[in-house]
């Protein structure tokens, strides 16, 4: 089967250029001038670029007491109408379980569900030694990367040593070390000393958990695996202090690299201050912070301290527990640290950074690319597989409308969620088709794919890599 895509602007993270491409089967064949194929797409007045790529999900995960609302085929929907067509889903290691067992049962989640692409990181919440036996062969199973929490006291967080060691492990490895870096240790005293004072609101989830301590861990991260010579990946950054410490390692020629989520550069901590119970729906960690961080972060994403943005897409009810609907934030009515942590966004990525970020001047048309698709392709392992436009690439392609326009709404949107952070946030430019490995799964806001035709992408190994 060979499709013709066939008058768009080429846009990758290189590039931009008119130019057809041919899809042959999954992969793309040829890009160039006069060819033809046995169907057509019109991409006249579009650009065409390569899907968008989420390294930082959440689908149906356990969580706060709950499970995020979104599973292997709701998130993979909901991502493909935003344009993204990839993604890398945290397995979270419950106590007592093999990385192998992991692995499993995050790919049972996503059997006969998942309808884009998708990879694991393996999150290590317990680690005896027969558990660190098993990282070498995370490699073998095509998981190159390991993420640690370095908060959630009580849940997933783990101590320096196990930190250490797993660095340790995966420098010897070719594994990227991932961290969610906030000092969990003083966020419980926090915790316990804002309740026992009454300060039960959303507001005190920002006001308990303050930057200094992100920018704390993020700088003990960076310092344990430059001892370790692990590569470092820090995710989800959100302030002036964390970006100051990637900033300094980079300079030092660490190879530590970070990312930011597409919220962070749109609301603060006065979200959470909204009146009544609302603040809950911006209930996420690290919070919400300062509009001082929320410039640091442009600025961080324009001097390449910040190479990638995701989304940490982790979605929950606001009204859940009825109707069918797993429990959501309404946990926590009484009581801030009961909210289920994290927010939605898989499906609005792409077309508000489109929109904020290239429209908004604040980035070009090609580093949206290589923000949204070429560089996480590249640090975690898929280059150039994914994340391009290129003769034996995977056919993972959006034609993007620059000039259609759209209200963002949770009337209208298709995360499994009754809100949307950014509702009546009006974009301009949206994906009109989307394509992975050559089949259409969105066209015209239609839905076209397929339960099940999403495959599990095997990843490379650190050192085998193309460095972003
Ligand atoms: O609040 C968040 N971010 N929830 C998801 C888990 C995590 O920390 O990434
Ligand atoms: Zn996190
Ligand atoms: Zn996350």
């Amino acid at each position: 089967m060979r499709t013709l895509i066939q008058g768009g602007t080429i846009v990758t993270a290189a590039d931009i250029y008119e130019a057809d491409v041919l899809v042959e089967d999954e992969k793309i064949a040829t890009i160039g001038h006069g060819l033809s194929g046995d169907t057509t797409i019109d991409a006249k007045g579009k650009y065409v670029i390569p899907g968008g790529i989420d390294v930082h999900t959440h689908l149906d995960m356990p969580f706060g007491g709950t499970v995020s609302s979104d599973d292997f085929f709701t998130g993979h929907r909901a991502a493909a109408f935003g344009g993204t067509t990839m993604h890398i889903d945290f397995a979270i290691q419950p106590k007592g379980a093999t990385l192998r067992e992991t692995f499993d049962m995050w790919t049972a989640k996503a059997k006969g569900k998942a309808a884009v692409d998708y990879g694991f990181h393996i999150a290590i919440t317990d680690l005896p030694d027969h558990i660190m036996a098993e990282i070498p062969q995370c490699v073998e199973w095509g998981v190159t990367s390991l993420k640690l929490f370095m908060a959630y006291k009580g849940s997933l967080m783990v101590d320096d040593a196990t930190l250490f060691r797993t660095m340790e492990m995966a420098a010897a490895n070719g594994l990227l070390i991932l961290v969610h870096a906030e000092n969990g240790d003083a966020i419980d005293i926090l915790v316990h000393q804002a309740e026992a004072a009454g300060h039960l609101e959303p507001k005190y989830h920002a006001l308990t958990r303050p930057a200094a301590l992100e920018a704390e861990a993020t700088y003990r991260a960076i310092r344990l695996a430059e001892v370790a010579g692990a590569p470092l990946y820090v995710v989800h950054l959100t302030n002036i202090g964390a970006l100051e410490a990637v900033r300094g390692a980079r300079a030092r020629g660490q190879s530590v690299y970070a990312e930011t989520c597409v919220q962070y550069f749109f609301f603060t901590k006065d979200d959470l201050a909204r009146p009544g119970f609302e603040g809950a729906k911006w209930v996420c960690s690290p919070p919400f912070r300062e509009p001082s961080d929320q410039q640091a972060l442009w600025r961080g994403v324009f001097d390449d301290s910040l190479q990638v943005i995701s989304t940490d897409h982790c979605p929950f009810w606001f009204e859940g527990g009825k109707d069918g609907r797993t429990p959501g934030k309404e946990l926590g009515k009484d009581d801030f640290a009961k909210i289920p942590n994290g927010c939605p966004g898989i499906e609005d990525r792409m077309m508000v950074l489109y929109t904020q970020g290239v429209r908004g001047g604040k980035f070009s048309l090609n580093r949206w690319i290589e923000l949204c698709c070429t560089n996480p392709a590249k640090l975690f392992g898929m280059y150039p597989q994914k994340g391009t436009l290129a003769p034996g690439s995977d056919a993972d392609i959006v034609i993007w409308d620059p000039n259609a326009t759209h209200t963002i709404s949770a009337a209208t949107q298709h995360q499994r969620t009754d809100y949307n952070l950014y509702e009546g946030m009006q974009v301009t430019g949206k994906p009109s088709v989307v394509l992975s490995r050559g089949r259409i799964l969105v066209q015209d806001g239609e839905w076209k794919g397929e339960q099940g035709a999403g495959k599990f992408v095997p990843r490379k190994q650190w050192d085998k890599r193309n460095g972003a």
